[in-house]
């Protein structure tokens, strides 16, 4: 069988690290990189001579011999570069977010189906060695019930004019949750602020709402004086704090609770506060994005159904229009939309 050729389209400062995945995992399967800017065309000249760089996606798309693309563009252009490769028969791995809008988004993931191709979301940290190794512990039982989470994805920049703080970085901590919590959010109560921007809220404190009371609280903002990535999940029985800027512990599993005994004379009930060893796991050194392109690969050739994808995206992009509507309506709590699931 002869494996598809794969493009790249955008090289700005995000794609090169897809660049550098695909060079080393694609090798000679990667033939061409679409950028509108000359002076990243340039770059990516340099780095890769072999690659055909383009600022023309038709003369991609006129080859027969490419049959996938990885999207690395803005947001807003998200949704009509999937639409125009989906129809025209390529697979698509498209960065986070699928689109800004959820009947965007369900529209690709259906015409994906339809078509039979694979679309897959980038939601890198589904890719992460301790987000699988939570949501193992958390399927086996390990920490009990899930009871709520929460998260901060904090640093002084990048600063984006084009697209508020959630929409840019807090897609992870959705599709984190999502992953995590199993089943698709109900709610959202967002609030927001604009202190650097007139257009965009820097600062956002969202908390999304999932079946049977699970919280998630998710913290998002590039106006803050310490880059943190953390995500803690409380359950009945255990704790799990993943921090990714932890290069010894990116996991630790906590095992403290308050356990609920009888009640004493008075009818009032006692706790007993169980504040037990910390683990930290050993996880794999495996970089997410290395495991992310090389699922796609293996997708496209293969025909599965990327793990990430279409609908996954679709779950996202549900939380980020309800959490701008929940923005412009002061913090008000928006249903989430549930577009329903195609089945190939
Ligand atoms: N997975 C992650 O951890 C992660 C991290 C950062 C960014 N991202 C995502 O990567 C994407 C790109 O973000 P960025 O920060 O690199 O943006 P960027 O603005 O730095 O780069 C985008 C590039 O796309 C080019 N471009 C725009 N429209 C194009 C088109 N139609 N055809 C070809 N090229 C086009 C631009 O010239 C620019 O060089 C976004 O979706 C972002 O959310 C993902």
């Amino acid at each position: 069988m002869t494996q598809q050729s794969v493009a790249l389209i955008g090289f700005g400062y995000w794609a090169p690290n897809l660049a550098r995945n695909l060079n080393t995992l694609a090798g000679g399967r990667w033939r061409y990189l679409v950028e509108l800017s000359a002076q990243r065309r340039e770059r990516a000249a340099q780095l890769y001579p072999r690659v055909r760089v383009t600022d023309d996606l038709e003369e991609v798309l006129a080859d027969p011999a490419v049959g996938a693309a990885i999207v690395a563009t803005p947001a807003a252009t998200h949704a009509p570069l999937a639409r125009q490769l989906l129809a025209a028969g390529r697979h698509v791995l498209v960065e986070k977010p699928l689109a800004l809008a959820t009947a965007d988004a369900a529209e690709l993931a259906a015409l994906a189906d339809q078509r039979g191709l694979a679309l897959m979301v980038g939601h890198t940290f589904e890719y992460v060695p301790a987000v699988l190794r939570m949501r193992e512990l958390i399927e086996a039982g390990e920490i009990g019930d899930t009871l709520y989470l929460h998260s901060q994805r904090l640093n002084l920049g990048r600063i984006q004019s084009d697209i508020n703080a959630f929409a840019s970085i807090g897609p992870h901590d959705v599709s984190i949750a999502n992953y995590l919590v199993g089943r698709p959010p109900q709610w959202v109560v967002a609030e927001g602020a604009r202190y650097l921007s007139r257009q965009v809220e820097d600062v956002t404190f969202v908390t999304v709402g999932y079946p049977d009371g699970v919280l998630a609280h998710m913290h998002v903002s590039w106006l803050d004086p310490s880059k943190t990535r953390r995500t803690t999940v409380v359950g009945s029985r255990k704790m799990l704090v993943y921090d990714d800027m932890d290069a010894d512990a990116k996991l630790r599993v906590y095992d403290k609770g308050a356990d609920r005994l009888d009640p004493d004379a008075y009818g009032a009930w006692q706790y007993r506060l169980r504040d037990g060893a910390m683990q930290v796991p050993s996880l794999p050194m495996t970089e997410p994005l290395a495991a992310e392109v090389r699922h796609f690969l293996e997708c496209v050739d293969t025909g599965a159904r990327p793990r990430t994808d279409g609908w996954n995206g679709v779950e996202v992009v549900a939380v980020l229009e309800a959490v701008d509507a929940s923005l412009r309506a002061g913090g008000a709590r928006v249903a989430v939309a549930s577009p329903a699931r195609a089945v190939r």
